[in-house]
């Protein structure tokens, strides 16, 4: 089975009512994990790989891993570059066949994260490949502590359901991540912060209303860092502060329901095999075989992609639709 287009899994999601999970990919075991959970479950599935991932594994390793999960499996897989930072990295993973990109200029004034987004759905939409971009900056809403608000920054940094408009007509963008006070890896919110979901009803409502449909929009920093994997973790000799918060599964389904059909989740996979790892040497110190401790990594991974997909974003029982 080859690959399947983000676009068909988009349009899939929107008309079925569920999130996509969108999943990083390092290396094999993280691979294998989400495939065969997704592959059990028959959820379709969106494997991302960031410019880290492909420094760290190479992207001919990477692609090679996908191709054998692609050849392994009868779900639909999707292949996305997560936050492309330039034009020509956006380039090469079109080049080499991803089924979507994010260009990430979200750090840049609006004009200018325009202008290269609109370069680079240009480039794309001529070569069969679609394109995520970003308005708003995620940042974590840990920073924007002292800021007026209470429990939301009221800075600049959330994604106002106007601009999101604009921003939608003026690029070409066929996917907008929004910033509504989520952000990446394992301390999120401090106090009563949590995301702001009320705004993101009204981008949604804006968008339809000016007349783009369903638009898709994709939340990132989607791991809500169980408390069980960070107390396993530490139980086991590691030192993640008492402040590790994510955002509530309850948050994420509320999220899927308004609109945000593709789903990032990371920092739970990292700290899944993290906990797995180390149960393994805090157990058995003198081993020293790498696939006595990358096993039971990447069936803890699988356990939480199982639930995430079954439970949270609802997309299993989904790849054959
Ligand atoms: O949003 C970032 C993802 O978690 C990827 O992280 O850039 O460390 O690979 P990375
Ligand atoms: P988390 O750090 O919450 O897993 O978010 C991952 C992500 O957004 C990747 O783009
Ligand atoms: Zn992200």
């Amino acid at each position: 089975m080859p690959l399947t287009h983000t676009r068909d899994l988009f349009a899939k999601a929107l008309r079925g009512k569920y999130a996509l999970g969108a999943f990083n990919v390092n290396n094999m075991e993280l691979l294998q994990a989400i495939i065969e959970a997704c592959e059990e479950e028959k959820a379709p599935v969106m494997l991302q790989i960031s410019k880290g991932a492909r420094q760290y594994a190479n992207p001919v390793y990477l692609k090679k891993l996908i191709e054998a999960a692609v050849s392994l499996s009868n779900v639909p897989i999707a292949v996305h570059l997560d936050h492309g930072d330039t034009y020509d990295l956006c380039k090469q993973c079109i080049d080499e066949g991803f089924t979507s990109v994010m260009i990430d200029a979200s750090h840049e004034p609006f004009a200018k994260n325009v202008e290269i987004t609109k370069k680079v759905v240009e480039y794309a939409h001529k070569h069969n490949c679609v394109v995520e971009s970003e308005l708003g900056h995620l940042v974590g809403a840990q920073f924007d502590e002292g800021e007026e608000g209470g429990a939301h920054s009221t800075s600049g940094h959330y994604t106002e359901p106007d601009e999101a408009v604009s921003f939608v007509k003026e690029t070409g963008c066929d996917s907008l991540a929004v910033a509504i006070g989520n952000s990446h890896g394992a301390y999120k919110f401090k106090g009563t912060q949590h995301l702001d979901l009320e705004r993101l009803k009204l981008i949604k409502k804006a968008l339809l209303d000016a007349g783009l449909g369903d638009y898709p929009l994709v939340l990132h920093g989607a791991s809500s860092v169980p408390k069980d994997l960070a107390d396993e973790i530490n139980k086991y000799g590691g030192k993640l502060g008492a402040d590790t918060a994510g955002v509530p599964e309850a948050d994420i389904e509320i999220a899927r329901r308004v609109g945000c059909t593709k789903v990032n989740i990371d920092t739970d996979l990292r700290l899944a095999m993290t906990a797995a790892i180390r149960k393994v040497f805090a157990e058995n110190p003198k081993e020293f075989d790498p696939r006595k401790f990358l096993g039971p990594a990447r069936t803890k991974v699988k356990e939480l992609v199982r639930h995430k997909i079954k439970d949270v974003l609802c997309c299993a029982g989904h790849a054959f639709d």
